[in-house]
């Protein structure tokens, strides 16, 4: 039988003067990875974002230094630039430095960003890949991502505007994601939903599509609204759901109402 020291050992070192980008999954403790929490273990500085529970930081070494980088009342608190900066500087001073991000650090997480910054910095890094809240948190909520009857594809997107874009949701070719009939799955979508939903239905989706708003996927919170495109914001606004959540709109959503009761878990409520 395997034990979890054979898989660690097979894990690169953490070697002080690197910094390890761990995605620490959407949430639910028992969703990180043996890299993951051998990393948090290991690491001398934790750098850590909002979506990350105290569940997952308990993991620690209780020695680590905790650094908090995440955003409070949904205004960054730290700029991006001062969280590189902040890993770069214990990095160069010798810790064993764990960036450590809600989902995948690599799925709408700036963790590319704080990569290209450490390699110009020139300094080693290691990445954890973790699970996405878009694929995860809706299996969480039984719904697949996929079916083969109901979709070939599925489409990871942001309802978000860039940092800093005065855009707003616009620059979206809402017509030709609607066109794929591919489910949408939307991250940081809430606060525009209602422009969302109207942009997605101006651009030939039917206004009865299923949606899902899940929101604090995996955790013992974890809320679950089935509605469709055309009363969607007006529902989530009604049932008083908050972000974190994922959207999940298509035909995936219906395959739901047959897995629902014979699933295990933190479903949330169902309307
Ligand atoms: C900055 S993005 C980070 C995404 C993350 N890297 C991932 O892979 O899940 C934050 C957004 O992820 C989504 N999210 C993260 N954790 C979630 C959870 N537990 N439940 C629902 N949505 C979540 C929400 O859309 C939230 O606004």
């Amino acid at each position: 039988m395997i034990d979890l020291s054979d898989i660690e050992s097979r894990l690169p070192a953490f070697e002080p003067g690197t910094v390890w980008l761990v995605g620490a999954g959407p949430g639910d403790p028992g969703l990180l990875t043996i890299a993951g929490l051998f990393a948090l273990r290991a690491a001398d500085v934790i750098v850590y974002d909002a979506l990350v529970g105290d569940a997952i930081l308990n993991l620690a070494n209780p020695a680590a230094e905790r650094q908090f980088a995440g955003k409070r009342g949904g205004r960054p608190s730290h700029v991006q630039v001062d969280i590189t900066l902040s890993l770069i500087e214990h990095a160069r001073a010798g810790k064993r430095v764990l960036r450590l991000k809600g989902g995948d650090p690599y799925v709408f997480g700036r963790g590319a960003e704080e990569t290209l910054a450490l390699a110009e910095a020139d300094i080693r890094y290691h990445i954890v890949p973790g699970i996405t809240s878009g694929l995860g948190g809706l299996a969480a909520a039984a719904i697949p991502a996929t079916t083969r009857d109901t979709n070939h594809a599925v489409i990871l997107m942001t309802g978000h505007p860039a940092a800093g874009s005065e855009e707003g949701i616009d620059h979206v070719d809402w017509a030709a994601f609607a066109a794929t009939g591919a489910p949408l799955v939307l991250y940081m979508s809430m606060g525009n939903l209602a422009a969302i939903a109207e942009a997605l239905i101006k651009a030939g989706m039917s206004g009865s599509t299923s949606v899902a708003v899940v929101t604090d996927a995996t955790t013992a919170r974890q809320s679950v609204l089935i509605t469709t495109l055309s009363t969607a914001a007006s529902d989530v606004l009604a049932a008083g759901m908050k972000a974190p959540a994922i959207i999940a709109i298509g035909s995936i959503v219906e395959v739901r109402a047959a897995l629902l009761a014979h699933a295990i878990g933190p479903l949330g409520a169902t309307s």
